[in-house]
């Protein structure tokens, strides 16, 4: 299948014009994955992690903070990292990319979002099937015996403990080392390798096992497209390559297929 790219100059767009071989195909389609990263939530104003100009991570080194070794290391160095995200996520509320996902899944007879993203606006914008694979921010569980906390105080000298075992409290998210929650990522497996048409939006794609899905889809006969802002290792591999905003990008796609 041919590639097929939408370049965006700024906020005109080049040119909108999805290839009908590919709105047959999403409009066809009965079971649709969509595996999302931190690119969805950049027009939320959520950094991402890897973008230079201003990923995260340019402020801190990733096994510094989200690593089980810096935790146990400096626990309240990477408690109040987390604390400052989940000001952070606070602050901000889904863009229209979100919200396209969210009609998708209004349309779509089996429509899976696979999220890399902890910050948890697919939620909130008002998504239903969604496995979270990195985990959420906004939960918090005990280090030690895995209870979740629905609250935990806001002593600024220390790292709040659990109530059942007086346990470190962490973020509900995975980190560098750890693996992902077992059932999210076979339940993402399995829709990934059944479903008919893939998208992989705003993500790099390098980061195992997520990076993998796609290429499940593909060996399974999915079409599989990338929406991001620049091409990755995976753009030689789909059907289907949109580089621009997914925020401008998927509702112009909603619009395209189900418009009136
Ligand atoms: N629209 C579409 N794509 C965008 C946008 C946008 N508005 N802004 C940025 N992007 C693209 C970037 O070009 C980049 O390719 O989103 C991608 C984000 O990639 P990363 O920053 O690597 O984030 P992600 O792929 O989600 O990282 C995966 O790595 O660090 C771990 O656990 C962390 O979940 C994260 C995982």
């Amino acid at each position: 299948m041919r590639s097929h790219t939408v370049a965006y100059i700024g906020k005109r767009k080049a040119i909108m014009d999805f290839p009908q071989e590919f709105i047959r195909f999403v409009k066809n389609a009965s079971r649709v994955v969509a595996l999302t990263g931190a690119g969805v939530s950049q027009e939320s104003g959520l950094r991402t992690f890897r973008d230079a100009q201003d990923g995260l991570w340019t402020k801190y080194k990733p096994e510094d903070l989200a690593s089980p070794e810096s935790f146990a290391r400096d626990p309240k160095l990477v408690w109040d990292w987390y604390a400052w995200r989940r000001e952070a996520v606070k602050g901000v509320r889904p863009n229209p990319g979100h919200y396209a996902l969210v009609e998708m899944e209004k349309q779509i007879p089996e429509f899976t979002l696979i999220t890399q993203n902890v910050d948890g606006l697919h939620r909130f914008a008002g998504s239903r099937n969604i496995y979270e694979l990195h985990g959420n921010i906004q939960k918090v569980r005990c280090s030690e015996c895995g209870t979740y906390a629905e609250t935990w105080g806001d002593d600024t000298e220390s790292v709040p403990v659990c109530q059942s075992c007086g346990g470190l409290l962490r973020p509900d998210v995975v980190w560098f080392g750890e693996s992902l929650p077992r059932a999210e990522l076979e339940a993402a497996v399995t829709a990934s390798r059944a479903c008919q048409v893939f998208m992989s939006i705003g993500t790099s794609g390098v980061v195992q096992p997520a990076a993998s899905l796609a290429h499940a889809a593909r060996n399974n006969g999915s079409v599989v497209v990338e929406i991001n802002a620049e091409p990755t290792p995976l753009t030689p591999k789909v059907d289907f390559a949109f580089h621009g905003r997914s925020g401008e990008i998927l509702p112009e796609l909603v619009e395209a297929v189900w418009g009136n």
